[in-house]
């Protein structure tokens, strides 16, 4: 079986081939940073117009790349949310479209169901469960405890307000530093003092696993503006910004290891790059003796690969939409998702 993958929920054009017996056949991915660069952050409507732009030519080069001809796919999978509308519809209408010409299904895939099967995806393996998973993106911080691969999905924790990605870029901004600013801020932080400030860990004082960003993020601000005239300060900050935020995710992770009793995690998303976290969660997990996933660097970030593969699994177990109607869901629950019954790689 073969899918193309398309995913185009925010300001990323992903696209990719995935093959069920030869892996990852082409991964390409157009990204929108320039675009978006100057406003501080994503224009919904800007994104959505790039997107029309560029995903057709995309979708042909990714399938030479792959030298795949259109008989050859066997389905197309496309993020049908969460995410911006604008950008959802694109993807989704060329994604129906190519599927009622080509006579394919059209597999709709939840954006963070992707970012939590990579690891599936680049290993070549079923993930133990139940786990818990720690889903850290632009877009949202989510604490998962799943239950089942595919489908059986419960939140233990999310964010109030800031997710964990979207703090870092506002922070990096005001920083100087160009949109999407979180892997920058990261190493402008590698020549910071660490101590020379202290950001609060919020929430991580009472019990849950809820996160709220949004007065971190004011600490931060205040520093800069009364503080940051020059670089060294400006590093400071950033290096005691990181590690409020790192340190927030890992207390909470820990604390819904125990509670759950679980000794498995997933981490994934974009904010899953920063290197501080890989390494203090690595530290966590390995004085649990318990076993930690990481996406490799290229499959954090927003991707076609992560679609691709996510449609596959649930194709793979009958769950399609062969109905022709055009429905995002700029809001969509991991809670609500279709449940697949047995997952086969
Ligand atoms: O998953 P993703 O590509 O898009 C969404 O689904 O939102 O995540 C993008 C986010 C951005 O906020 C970006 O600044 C952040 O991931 N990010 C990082 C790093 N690399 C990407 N944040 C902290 N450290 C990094 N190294
Ligand atoms: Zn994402």
């Amino acid at each position: 079986m073969r899918i193309l993958g398309i995913e185009t929920s925010c300001d990323d054009t992903g696209i990719a081939v995935y093959d069920q017996y030869q892996g990852l056949l082409a991964n390409k991915i157009y990204t929108q940073n320039v675009l978006h660069a100057n406003y501080g952050g994503v224009v919904p409507e800007l994104a959505a117009r790039d997107h029309i732009q560029k995903i057709i030519p995309l979708i042909i080069s990714t399938l030479n790349q792959s030298n795949s001809t259109k008989k050859e796919i066997d389905g197309i999978a496309y993020t049908a949310g969460p995410g911006l509308i604008g950008a959802l519809l694109v993807g989704a209408s060329v994604a129906k479209s190519l599927a009622y010409s080509w006579k394919v299904p059209a597999i709709d895939v939840h954006h963070m169901e992707a970012h939590l099967l990579t690891p599936m995806l680049e290993n070549k393996i079923v993930l133990d469960v139940p786990c818990v998973a720690l889903l850290v993106s632009g877009g949202h911080t989510l604490l998962v405890l799943v239950h089942d691969i595919g489908g059986k999905y419960e939140i233990l924790g999310k964010s109030f307000d800031d997710a964990a990605g979207e703090v870092f870029d506002k922070i990096a901004v005001l920083l100087g530093l160009k949109y999407p600013g979180g892997a920058l801020l990261s190493q402008m932080a590698k020549r910071g003092v660490l101590g020379r400030y202290v950001f609060p860990r919020p929430m991580t004082d009472r019990p849950g696993l809820n996160f709220s960003f949004s007065g971190l993020k004011t600490s931060a601000v205040h520093a800069i503006i009364s503080n940051a005239n020059d670089m060294q300060t400006k590093a400071d900050i950033a290096c005691a910004f990181e590690d409020a935020v790192v340190d927030t995710l890992v207390i909470k992770c820990r604390r819904a290891l125990n509670q759950t009793g679980l000794k498995c995690l997933i981490v994934s998303g974009g904010v899953s790059a920063n290197y501080i976290l890989r390494v203090r969660l690595e530290k966590m997990i390995n004085a649990l003796k318990g076993k930690l996933y990481f996406p490799n660097l290229e499959f954090c970030t927003d991707n076609g690969a992560m679609v691709a593969y996510a449609g596959f699994i649930r194709l793979q177990s009958g769950l399609l939409n062969n109905n022709l109607s055009i429905i995002v869901r700029p809001r969509w629950s991991l809670e609500y998702l279709p449940l697949i019954k047995k997952v086969t790689i």
